[in-house]
């Protein structure tokens, strides 16, 4: 159904082949026009667009058709590139005022000066523009009424572009379900000079070159997937590629220059055996590929184009049973990639976890030249290039919602003699980074926050760094491993005192990669690790455990829901990391922990959960570092439990991924749970027995452990809970949706 009014009066299509055909069938579908006069060269194209049904009528001269035009209709210039001029030349003689013209050509430089050559000016009712909808099929045959649906337009209006003819072309698009994006001129003519006029002139260049070959029969009898798939595009119209060529000429004969540069580079690793040189391009284009949707914009690969949105939707009741293994913990899995890419040799992986957070870590090292395999099932390949290998990245590096990256890249790469600023997405970017910025700065680093002490941070390459000795004002292990990451670029030693014990995987990881790291007074207030500067880094093996954080869900989970028995396999239980084991036994949790063994220097359990009554307590202090992460899920458990659970000593949970004591206090008490955020901390009247929350819709405010912890509260809930904004769980969890729904959650996810 169309709109009621069309949207615009006649539409006039000059040039009934792929591209104006299906703007003229797809305006048509969606009742957006009054009438459609197609404009072609040859009577045959005329007289098949009307049998198709494409135009209502069509000429095959265009200024038969100028004179019954009046304002209000739009004439969409749809003839290969070089052609554009000759029409605007026919539109100047006879086109009637308030008529929009618009084109479609791939190039636009070329069509503001044929505007500039025909009218003296580019007129103010001329809308340059391109739909990125093509394909190698050409002519009136090849029209479709949805080949715009979900393509991007782009536009080039310039300043003296009329509002009201811009606007009439921005519907004109979206009434095809288009997307309509503006864009300078130039910028549109390089980008599709290295994005689409590159790979057709290869495309070209390669069939050519293969059909020459006096072999060629059996070239092409042999050639499969590859050669069909890479040269798809040397069928297209040969005509529109010659125009595009000769009118976008400066930026292609750029983007063939360092196309050509890169592939001589290739020649030359292939021909000395150079397969690590090889490894890096081909890991880093797959790379790229696998995300080149997001790579149009020129940063760094991972940056998302739009963060889609998800909501779950948790039905009340049931429990948690079986064997489950959850995905690798997050802090081991960016230090493996950290210490890894600086190491001399090539270091293997188990156990990654492939979340988004631990990728934007991966990325980075690529973005910064190291050559990383994988991440396949939990496995990755460094190949590390020592303390001093890393090379400058194309562009700032993206870090997404990781905080443990930023802060801790910001240690890494205080010391290189390359520049290099970090950015981070919209929650990352309120999070407060002079915590590292302040000691970095002691030790001589020149690093700039934005406002506030936010991201991004802007890296100076080039200083020479010292040794400090540090005393963390908050207990951070992020802060920690920030300063002892610096401290290996150091000149002296570098030490970090901590006000109490904080994860330590970045001391006892820096020790596996044979780092020499003296430390003291480990469990215990005061904890000191000492590194001297200038020493290096070898390769080693690292298997990482399953992720006490995220086993955390399934511990609570059992521990809240009458009836669960689950065995979380494999989980890291390492001394600085259990808080949550500790305070849960404290409210009467029943858990085992068995088959207890060490993996790669770090203690691992199997961890059994049974449900059992829980009781409130008061939080002993101490274990809230140890417990820092846990706290939005415990937070469920106290609201389960009989009596108060009162927490202090845990400002730092206002400044995580959201503020974490605000965000669940917000939440509990829309599911009817009496809970009161203090500066510190949050009192919590728990239920006992029954059911310990109503139902309702939550904000997860993009926080991960928030919204799986209010998805675990479903178990004791009365009645439906909707969690928003939980596209974040991937950060940390991949799968934690379906691992839910398989131990028995009734979870689904919209
Ligand atoms: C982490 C340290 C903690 C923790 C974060 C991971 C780490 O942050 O909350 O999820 O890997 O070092 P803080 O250092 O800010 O406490």
């Amino acid at each position: 159904m169309g709109p009621e009014r069309p949207l615009i009066g006649r539409l006039v299509v000059v040039g009934i082949g792929l591209i104006g055909g299906s703007l003229a069938l797809a305006l048509k579908a969606a009742g957006a026009c009054r009438e459609v006069i197609g404009v072609a060269r040859r009577a045959r194209t005329c007289e098949q667009a009307v049998e198709l049904g494409i135009v209502d009528r069509a000429v095959t001269a265009l200024g038969d058709v100028l004179p019954q035009l009046e304002a209000g209709d739009v004439v969409f210039v749809a003839v290969p590139t070089l052609a554009v001029e000759q029409v605007f030349a026919e539109l100047r003689d006879g086109l009637p005022a308030g008529v929009t013209v618009t084109d479609g050509a791939s190039v636009k430089g070329s069509v503001i000066a044929a505007a500039e050559k025909v009218w003296g000016r580019v007129p103010d009712f001329l809308v340059p523009g391109h739909p990125i909808a093509g394909s190698e099929k050409s002519g009136v045959t090849a029209a479709r009424d949805d080949l715009y649906i979900a393509h991007r337009i782009i536009l080039t209006p310039l300043e003296n572009t009329d509002a009201g003819h811009l606007q009439r072309v921005v519907q004109m698009w979206q009434a095809t379900g288009a997307e309509v994006l503006d864009m300078p001129v130039g910028e549109h003519d390089e980008v599709l000079a290295a994005t689409s006029h590159l790979p057709h002139v290869i495309a070209f260049g390669l069939v050519d070159t293969l059909a020459h070959d006096a072999e060629n029969e059996n070239i092409f009898r042999y050639a499969a997937g590859g050669f069909r798939d890479f040269t798809r595009i040397a069928s297209s119209d040969p005509v529109m590629w010659r125009d595009i060529m000769l009118a976008n000429r400066d930026a292609i004969l750029n983007a063939i220059d360092l196309y050509t540069a890169n592939l001589a580079s290739l020649r030359g690793a292939i021909a000395a055996g150079d397969g690590e040189q090889l490894m890096g391009v081909f890991t880093r284009a797959k790379a790229a590929r696998d995300h080149f949707t997001k790579m149009l914009a020129k940063k760094a690969y991972t940056e998302p184009m739009q963060t889609q949105e998800v909501t779950f939707i948790a039905q009340p009741g049931g429990s948690v049973s079986g064997r489950l293994r959850v995905p690798g913990d997050k802090s081991m899995s960016h230090r493996s990639i950290m210490l890894g890419s600086l190491a001399e040799g090539v270091t293997e992986v188990e156990g990654f976890l492939e979340g988004e957070d631990a990728l934007a870590t991966l990325q980075a090292f690529r973005d910064m030249g190291v050559v990383i395999e994988g991440p396949v099932d939990g496995r990755v390949v460094i190949h590390g290039v020592g303390l001093h290998g890393l090379q400058a990245p194309p562009g700032p590096l993206y870090l997404g919602n990781s905080g443990t990256s930023m802060r801790l890249l910001a240690g890494l790469l205080a010391g290189q003699d390359f520049d290099v600023t970090l950015t981070g997405d919209e929650s990352l970017s309120k999070r407060p980074m002079n915590r590292v910025a302040d000691p970095l700065r002691d030790m001589g680093a020149d690093i700039e926050t934005g406002p506030d002490g936010r991201p991004p941070l802007v890296l100076k390459g080039g200083r020479k760094l010292h040794g400090i000795d540090y005393q963390l004002p908050m207990a951070s292990a992020q802060v920690k491993s920030c300063v002892l990451l610096a401290g290996l670029y150091a000149e002296g030693e570098t030490s970090t005192t901590e006000p109490a014990p904080t994860r330590d995987h970045t001391e006892r990881m820096l020790t596996g990669f044979g780092y020499d790291v003296q430390r003291s007074g480990v469990r215990h207030e005061g904890a000191r690790a000492t590194v001297r500067g200038g020493g290096k880094l070898t390769a080693s093996r690292i298997d990482v455990p399953a992720d006490i954080s995220s086993a955390t869900f399934f511990m609570v989970a059992a521990a809240i829901a009458p009836g669960s028995d689950v065995l979380l396999e494999h989980v890291g239980i390492n001394p600085t990391r259990d808080g949550v084991i500790n305070i849960l036994r404290a409210m009467g949790a029943d858990i085992e922990l068995l088959n207890r063994r060490s993996v790669g220097g770090e203690p691992v359990a199997d961890i059994r959960v049974r449900y059992a009554p829980m009781q409130g307590i008061q939080i002993p202090e101490d274990q809230v570092p140890l417990a820092i992460d846990e706290f939005p899920a415990l937070f469920v458990a106290a609201a389960c439990a009989e009596g108060e659970t009162v927490l202090t000593g845990a400002e730092e949970l206002r400044v995580k991924e959201s503020d974490r004591i605000q965000a669940m206090a917000d939440g509990l008490r829309i599911l009817g749970v009496n809970a009161e955020p203090t500066p510190d901390g949050i009192v919590i009247q728990g239920a006992g027995e029954g059911a310990a929350f109503g139902g309702g819709t939550v904000d997860s405010l993009g926080d991960h452990r928030i919204a799986m912890s209010f998805a675990v509260a479903s178990l004791r809930a009365r009645d439906t809970i909707r969690i928003l904004h939980c596209a974040n769980v991937a950060t940390s969890f991949p799968n934690f949706a379906e691992l839910a729904t398989k131990a028995g959650l009734k979870l689904q996810v919209a």
